[in-house]
């Protein structure tokens, strides 16, 4: 394991189905504790639907897709085109069985690759970053290339310390996982993100800030 990044990369490679499964209906009880112990992870995907504007015949980027539940939610809510990106394979491979599970893999298109290296050349409608900066250690050039291809709304996510939680991450991520979290202050992401945007709302939830930028 050579970067830091590389501790991201093979722990995220290791968990697609621990992963998907936080947000999975099938098991009452268990979905019924994900919501309470992980209250943030539904509070952005709620908040994300809310803020993202209009969805039908927008093209969507998601930087770190994960398993894929925003990309193919996305396609199901009528966007035209859908691409995640994650540099995970297994999360590729899980996303893209996923889409065809749903019928949406004709919108849905995964690729496997890291968002700081990213290489399109036309912009998107929506931008999300969900859930990605906790593992990013230059955030602002990643900011840098999500608001250069967004044409309408960047969304994205941004952990905040504390201290019972941030000695749990360190310990749970940094230390077993080989998996480092970087944390952000309000300040920050202001600093990071208002250059690019008209506006910038920063909405405090469970475990960090959510963020929604718009161009116009
Ligand atoms: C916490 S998960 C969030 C997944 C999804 N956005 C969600 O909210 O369900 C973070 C994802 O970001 C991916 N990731 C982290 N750093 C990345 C990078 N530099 N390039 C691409 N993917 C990355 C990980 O592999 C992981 O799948």
């Amino acid at each position: 394991m050579n970067s830091p990044s590389e501790g991201a990369k093979v722990y995220f490679d290791s968990v697609p189905d621990q992963w998907d499964a936080l947000y999975s209906h099938e098991n009452r009880l268990r979905y019924a504790f994900n919501r309470i112990m992980r209250k943030g992870l539904f509070q952005r995907y709620e908040l994300t639907f809310e803020k993202c504007g209009h969805i039908p015949g927008s093209t969507v980027l998601e930087m770190g897709c994960g398993t894929g539940r925003y990309s193919i939610e996305f396609a199901k809510r009528g966007a035209a085109r859908v691409v995640g990106v994650d540099f995970a394979p297994s999360m590729i491979e899980f996303s893209r069985v996923m889409a065809k599970n749903m019928g949406v893999e004709n919108v849905c298109s995964f690729r496997q690759g890291d968002v700081r290296t990213l290489a399109f050349h036309e912009p998107f409608d929506i931008v999300l970053a969900i859930g990605l900066f906790d593992y990013i250690a230059d955030a602002e050039s990643v900011i840098n290339i999500a608001a250069r291809l967004t044409s309408r709304v960047f969304i994205c996510t941004f952990p905040t310390y504390s201290a019972f939680r941030g000695f749990h991450r360190k310990i749970r991520y940094n230390w077993i996982r080989r998996c480092p979290i970087y944390y952000y202050t309000s300040h920050q992401i202001q600093r990071m993100v208002r250059p690019y945007f008209h506006t910038a709302d920063i909405i405090p939830m469970s475990g960090g800030l959510f963020v929604s930028a718009h161009k116009n």
